[in-house]
């Protein structure tokens, strides 16, 4: 082992591999759209397009998604970072997000749940298999829909680092 390495606990590896941008997911049930920051989350297929997203079941959105089987998630960039922030320091539980964050709800085409106006991506995902949400609170979506801001890359999203600390993305390199 390299000596100019030191030991990296391992309930903080995440940190290291977990880079991809900040998204916001939305749900709808029963009338109240909601709003969640998160950053766990891989692709497993491109086509068609499946996901792998792990939400707390301590969370307000984990029983949505578990009912209604749909969300949008939605991807932000850096002038979103603040409301992003907040929208995963509150719970749906005691507040209206889209209020309360001044975030626009917009309808999707395939699923209840709002889109995130503000946001520059809006991808719609239905819920395929909930084998692994009782041990691993992980669902496996397929995304049915993708929208997308006709600007041109590349998008300043945000990522997370740990605590209050975000990379911000958008240098484009061509090796
Ligand atoms: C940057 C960031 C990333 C987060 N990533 C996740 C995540 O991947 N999974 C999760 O369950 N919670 C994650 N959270 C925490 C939830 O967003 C937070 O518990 C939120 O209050 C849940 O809202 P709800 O109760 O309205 O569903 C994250 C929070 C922040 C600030």
């Amino acid at each position: 082992m390299a000596k100019t390495k030191k030991e990296y606990p391992l309930n903080q590896v995440h940190r290291l591999l977990q880079s991809g941008p900040v998204v916001l997911v939305t749900t709808s049930n029963k009338g109240k759209a909601n709003i969640m920051a998160m950053s766990w989350y891989t692709v497993i297929d491109s086509d068609p397009p499946k996901l792998a997203i792990v939400i707390s079941s301590d969370n307000y959105s984990f029983k949505a998604l578990r009912s209604t089987k749909e969300c949008v998630i939605n991807i932000p960039t850096v002038k979103l970072a603040s409301k992003s922030v907040s929208c995963g320091r509150s719970s749906g539980k005691e507040v209206d997000k889209f209020k309360t964050y001044g975030l626009t709800a917009l309808p999707a085409s395939k699923v209840k749940a709002p889109l995130i106006g503000e946001c520059y991506a809006n991808v719609e995902c239905k819920v395929i298999d909930m084998k692994m949400v009782e041990k691993y609170d992980l669902f496996i979506l397929e995304v049915v829909k993708v929208w997308i801001d006709p600007v041109k890359r590349p998008q300043k999203t945000i990522h997370h680092l740990g605590g209050d600390k975000f990379m911000v993305a958008g240098n484009v390199i061509r090796v």
